[in-house]
């Protein structure tokens, strides 16, 4: 067993002596997301720092705690902040949570990013359903493992469940949000893609960019997870000659306002 295993499984142990529900479906809140975190039922909180083996996140706009407890009789689990490569995790690091969420039973993760817009037809604050990815970032959380968290071969040819996403869209009608299908380029940061970088992720297929969201859709795919992915866009990245400059506050300003069609789509998935 690899020493990552090991850890995993030790912090699925501890956990399990503090909560014992199997928990069905989770949730990981992504940059200025951490506001559309449903309410649950009976729920209890752990930092995740409290939970050995697993490390502290180190972005302001993350919380780094998750939250377990009930909605419609279902255990939800709600993880508000997130590792990222960027932060000078490993992608194993990165990918712990979804690990740990997979030792305890989670059968569903709706994973959420802010990502900026590859596509010209998209627009900041609008929403984009994951229908698949290409991992530029160079790293996999499955690195080094062997088969105890699940195939170290694991399947990526359906990576984004088209159930959870057909519930998505049905959620979306009868609503005022805007929003797309498309793929998610995922890369290493931090700092912002080139325009000439960004021109070429959307030849290459790309329609949105970000930073997160690919370590943990590989090792969800890997626990046997169903997955949705859900992208707010908060900036337009075209590298054409009206690239605008990023900023945070942009950034955090259009996650804030597809957060809210998010709920309705999340909500309906609960
Ligand atoms: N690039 C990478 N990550 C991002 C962006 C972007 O333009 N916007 C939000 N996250």
């Amino acid at each position: 067993m690899s020493d990552f295993s090991q850890l995993i499984q030790a912090a699925a142990m501890h956990l399990r002596t503090l909560e014992s529900r199997v928990i069905d479906t989770a949730i990981i809140l992504g940059s200025g997301l951490g506001d559309i975190a449903p309410s649950l039922e009976n729920s209890t909180e752990f930092s995740y720092q409290d939970i050995p083996g697993i490390t502290a996140t180190s972005v302001t706009s993350h919380h780094g705690r998750i939250s377990i407890g009930e909605i419609n009789q279902r255990c939800i689990a709600v993880c508000q902040g997130r590792h990222h490569l960027y932060e000078g995790y490993s992608a194993q690091q990165v990918a712990m949570m979804v690990y740990l969420l997979g030792q305890l039973g989670t059968k569903k993760i709706i994973i959420t990013n802010a990502a900026g817009a590859l596509n010209t037809n998209f627009r900041p604050g609008d929403i984009m359903l994951i229908e698949d990815h290409i991992n530029f970032t160079g790293h996999n959380p499955i690195v080094g493992q062997g088969d105890d968290l699940g195939n170290r071969f694991t399947d990526m040819s359906r990576a984004y469940c088209a159930d959870l996403l057909s519930i998505a869209e049905q959620a979306i009608e009868g609503h005022h949000i805007n929003y797309h299908k498309g793929v998610y380029s995922g890369v290493m940061g931090p700092s912002l893609e080139t325009s000439a970088e960004r021109r070429m992720l959307a030849k290459l297929g790309g329609d949105a960019v970000g930073m997160s969201t690919i370590m943990e859709v590989i090792a969800a795919n890997q626990c046997n997870m169903q997955v949705l992915g859900l992208s707010a866009i908060t900036n337009m990245a075209l590298g054409d000659d009206q690239q605008q400059v990023d900023t945070l506050e942009d950034v955090l300003r259009h996650a804030a306002i597809a957060g809210e069609g998010m709920k309705k789509i999340i909500a309906a998935i609960l």
